[in-house]
């Protein structure tokens, strides 16, 4: 069975195919998927560059998507030929935030998702939204349900409300898309034109290159009247914290989610108090959700953007391509 590994010490000239011993027959609770697709993340690349330490001969990805080809004992909620996409945390089924690492999660603290075909207690996996190719459906296990659930699960979305997202990556694109389907209104940034005006493609209201306005918060927050949005994605971190407080509005949320400048910094505490706005950390969400949203999205239909597939045996070039950060949405894999 060929996977791809990586080899220590940990970076992207060292990201190598193996062949692994088949996984064999699945056990009682357990399913055997054939996997077909992956989806890039921030994560991944920080994995697979050695900038977030793993073990070495890790097999990476944290997204997989394929299909059953058989399930174990007991197992009732798939069947084989069912379509299925991982979950980002596998023990984390339902309820109240209960992980705060990486321990667990594929592609870092157990082998990912680059390989051909996995063993996986069926609770490590939901079923795929309709009509979705693997490569579509691995882009909801991270960034797809990292957006719904700041949006909807911790944001309680209502049409009509305001939404502010940072940069055109998997999670802000996903966010627009999932804003849109629910009636909200969208402001986005980017570093470049041309993806602003994708952006306003998909329903972007607003669009500010943050490159050429430093004070995008204020003119955000001028663009609702004076009032403020409802809910940041805060992708950005410490270097665009200050900011997203500036256009939030009082009595607001944000949701804390990325570290694309970094992963500590000044926080404007007097300013997020005067706003009394809701600063929520997050790391993705339950398998609960991921159902939820997958039933979203059999319902509104939307069709994550995939910006560019790579074959499985180019995934070096496909991190390369991320970390250039020319991408619109998602990154795809595809075997
Ligand atoms: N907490 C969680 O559960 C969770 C889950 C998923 C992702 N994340 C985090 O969220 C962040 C985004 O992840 P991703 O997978 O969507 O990344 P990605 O697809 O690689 O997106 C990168 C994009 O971010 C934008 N960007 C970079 N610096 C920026 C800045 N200073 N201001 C605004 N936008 C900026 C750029 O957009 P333009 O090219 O348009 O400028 C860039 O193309 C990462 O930090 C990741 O670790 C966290």
């Amino acid at each position: 069975m060929k996977a791809m590994i990586l080899q220590p010490p940990i970076g992207l000239d060292r990201l190598t195919l193996d062949d692994r011993p088949d996984p064999g027959a699945p056990g009682a609770g357990e399913i055997r998927v054939a996997l077909h697709g992956s989806s890039l993340n921030y994560h991944d690349l920080g994995v697979a560059t050695g900038r977030m330490p793993t073990e070495g001969g890790r097999i990476p990805l944290a997204d997989g998507a394929g299909i059953v080809e058989a399930v174990g004992a007991g197992v009732t909620e798939f069947a084989a030929g069912d379509t299925v996409v991982s979950c980002f945390f596998p023990d984390w089924q339902d309820g109240a935030p209960r992980v705060g690492d990486f321990a667990r999660t594929p592609g870092d603290g157990i082998d990912g998702f680059a390989q051909d075909h996995v063993v996986r207690p069926a609770t490590a996996f939901t079923r795929a939204p309709r009509g979705y190719d693997a490569v579509e459906a691995a882009t909801i296990t991270t960034a797809g349900l990292t957006a719904w659930r700041a949006l909807v699960v911790d944001g309680k979305l209502k049409p009509g409300d305001t939404v502010l997202l940072l940069g055109t990556g998997g999670v802000s694109i996903w966010a627009l898309q999932l804003a849109r389907a629910m009636g909200a209104t969208v402001a986005i940034t980017s570093s470049s034109a041309e993806k602003l005006e994708r952006a306003r493609a998909l329903g972007a209201d607003l669009t500010v290159n943050y490159r050429e306005d430093a004070a995008w918060g204020q003119t955000v927050r001028r663009w609702t009247g004076g009032r403020g949005i409802d809910h940041v994605v805060e992708v950005g971190g410490p270097g665009t914290l200050a900011q997203s407080i500036e256009a939030v509005r009082i009595g607001g949320h944000i949701s804390l989610i990325g570290v694309l400048t970094g992963g500590a910094g000044e926080v404007p505490t007097a300013a997020l108090m005067a706003k009394q706005a809701r600063l929520q950390g997050l790391i993705v969400g339950s398998r609960r959700d991921q159902q939820d949203m997958v039933r979203a999205l059999d319902a509104t239909g939307i069709r994550p953007v995939v910006d560019r597939r790579f074959p499985l045996e180019q995934l070096a070039d496909a991190f390369r391509h991320e970390a250039g950060a020319s991408h619109f949405g998602k990154i795809g894999i595809e075997w």
